[in-house]
């Protein structure tokens, strides 16, 4: 019998999402995960599962159920073979119920070898004059050395094999720990040689590996220990248990790519900080960090490895639920480098500065981008709005307007943009919570948009509204094409009955995009108290012309800073003499 806890310990410990995508292939869409359902055969996708229930469920085939029965299910196994397979893939030695003896931890001969190895290097470290001096002429500190245990490996090929024999481990073990290597003639010679070499530790501090490099420029750089029973890649972070003994302050890690980086910084007293070791960050990781820290600076190489792996890395840290910023360094200096010339107090203002994930996204979407080149602004904008797309209404609402001040297009194409993704999007979209979905999704409308719509309505429902509207408002004066469209409408079929009238007007909106608007504007809750037309219709109209202006004064000052940077100074004080009279009357409004 398997205990309770232990169960639960498993599923903990295997996220669904993680366990069934080794299998499906899942594409998040709201708050769930779909694909292609394995249990029945099909084109499109009606096989959803939830991170927060943890269970997936068919909506083609009926099959559902939680982390175990999906092991089962795909694999054809029973419930404890289930279990097993998920105890082994998380780490988790199943004790059965009534079996006394707690087993010895069947990695134990690895961590002691690993430590062993380490020791040796650290030893043949304080005796070579070289090495020692590849580390101090980095900056590093004798302290230093000690406190991460940095050593070097002879430049010999069987000086770690036999010292270990001495200390009585086998091949076999030091094969296991992937600190030899075996020849095609059967010989066995040491992996590491002529490198300086970093211990890798483990959360807990124990030796899982090593990372070794060389003291020139000669290739590879590093040399890593392979994969092995307790160094598996993706699941450990350089560093973690310096940062813990160290006690992490704020629940905020940094996370750099080198060895040399990490350690630097905390030579500099910086000590909420780990190193990924240059590969993309793994969902393993993250949920690693969970435990300690719930905001992630992430500071990569400017160079485009670099640059991509960051925001592959965010994607994954922003999925497990972490505030994500993203720290640039300057000149193009990895953070070792900038530490050791600028100093511990700049670097803490990098920190500071380092930007939210959707900030570093448009700011990268950006670079390169001529504003006087329309297709460049285009695409500009195409990519910032898919950006974007899957923020809240205000978030939303925020950044659109900073992209449409940056790049003088008016917020209104931007909120087309992203509605017509959503309806591109929404179309194939076969989920558990479909209206969920619909709900993140929706955005903030700017007012004029309802101002305008019950401009409509009111011209459609009461005659002496409609009277009132024709004798102050000419078509023009609508932002939107498809509401000037609704407005000519209205006005041919004025004296047809309201019943005659919406039928005629809806055969006659066309296209998509009025025909969307009119139905906009039938569905709309409009309230309105006493009959004074004339003051509501004038707080519409308001709210349209403060658009309007609001629209103006932001060309104006694109043309501003375009006339400044070209040095065009007459022309600049004229635009300046229009942005105080549009000021004016925004305040009149
Ligand atoms: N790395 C690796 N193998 C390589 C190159 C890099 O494993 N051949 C890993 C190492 O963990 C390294 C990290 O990627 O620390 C970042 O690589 P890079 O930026 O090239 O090196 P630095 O950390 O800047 O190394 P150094 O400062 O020692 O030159
Ligand atoms: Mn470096």
């Amino acid at each position: 019998m398997i205990s309770e806890d232990t169960i639960q310990k498993v599923k903990e410990q295997n996220d669904i999402v993680d366990v069934i995508s080794e299998s499906v292939r899942l594409k998040k869409s709201g708050r769930n995960y779909s694909g292609l359902c394995p249990f029945h055969h099909e084109k499109t996708p009606s096989f959803s599962v939830s991170q927060d229930k943890q269970i997936y469920k068919c909506f083609g085939c009926g099959e559902a159920g939680n982390v175990i029965t999906f092991v089962m299910k795909y694999r054809n196994l029973g419930f404890t073979e289930a279990l097993k397979l998920l105890a082994e893939r998380a780490n988790i030695q199943i004790e059965e119920e009534g079996q006394k003896t707690v087993r010895k931890d069947p990695y134990e001969r690895l961590y002691k070898i690993n430590t062993e190895a380490a020791r040796f290097f650290y030893k043949n470290l304080q005796g070579s004059k070289s090495s020692k001096s590849y580390f101090l002429g980095r900056g590093i500190t004798e302290g230093t050395i000690r406190r991460f245990g940095l050593g070097y490996a002879l430049d010999n090929w069987v000086t770690l094999l036999k010292y270990l024999k001495s200390k009585g481990y086998s091949e076999l073990d030091m094969l296991n720990a992937g600190l030899i290597i075996r020849n095609e003639k059967g010989n066995y010679y040491d992996r590491f040689r002529n490198r300086v070499m970093f211990p890798v530790f483990d959360s807990r501090g124990r030796v899982i590996g090593f990372g070794g490099r060389v003291l020139d420029d000669s290739k590879p750089k590093y040399l890593n220990s392979p994969e092995t029973a307790v160094f598996k890649k993706g699941t450990n972070l350089y560093g973690l248990n310096f940062s813990i003994k160290n006690k992490i302050e704020d629940r905020t890690i940094i996370i750099v790519e080198g060895y040399m980086d990490c350690i630097s910084l905390h030579q500099y007293g910086i000590t909420n900080v780990v190193a990924s070791l240059g590969t993309a960050l793994t969902i393993n990781q993250a949920k690693l960090l969970k435990r300690y820290v719930d905001k992630v600076i992430i500071s990569y190489d400017a160079d485009l490895a670099g640059q991509s792996a960051t925001i592959r890395g965010l994607q994954i840290l922003k999925g497990e639920g972490f505030d994500v910023r993203v720290l640039t360094v300057p000149q193009g200096k990895d953070p070792d480098e900038y530490i050791r010339s600028n100093g511990r107090d700049a670097f803490l203002k990098l920190i500071d500065n380092a930007l939210p994930l959707i900030d570093y996204k448009i700011k990268r979407a950006k670079e390169g981008i001529d504003l006087n080149n329309h297709e460049m602004v285009i695409s500009f904008i195409k990519n910032a709005a898919e950006i974007i797309s899957d923020l809240n209404p205000v978030e939303k609402d925020i950044y659109i307007k900073q992209i449409s001040e940056e790049a003088g297009i008016k917020e209104q194409a931007i909120y087309d943009l992203i509605s017509d993704n959503i309806h591109k999007n929404s179309s194939n979209m076969q989920d558990m919570n479909t209206l969920d979905n619909f709900g993140q999704k929706l955005y903030v409308e700017p007012s004029y948009i309802k101002a305008e719509r019950s401009i409509l309505r009111l011209m459609h429902d009461e005659k002496d509204a409609y009277d009132a509207i024709i004798k102050t408002i000419s078509k023009d004066q609508f932002i939107m094409e498809s509401h000037k469209k609704i407005f000519d409408l209205i006005c041919e079929n004025i004296d047809l009955d309201h019943k005659e009238r919406q039928n005629r007007i809806e055969l006659n909106c066309d296209n998509i995009e009025s025909s969307k608007e009119w139905t906009h504007i039938l569905e709309m809750e409009l309230i309105y108290e006493d009959e004074d037309f004339e003051k509501l219709i004038l707080d519409f109209t308001k709210e349209i012309k403060k658009y309007r202006l609001e629209e103006s004064k932001k060309e104006i000052m694109n043309k501003i800073k375009q006339c400044e940077l070209n040095g065009l100074m007459d022309e600049s004080l004229k635009l300046a003499q229009e942005l105080i009279y549009i000021q004016k009357e925004l305040g009149r409004l």
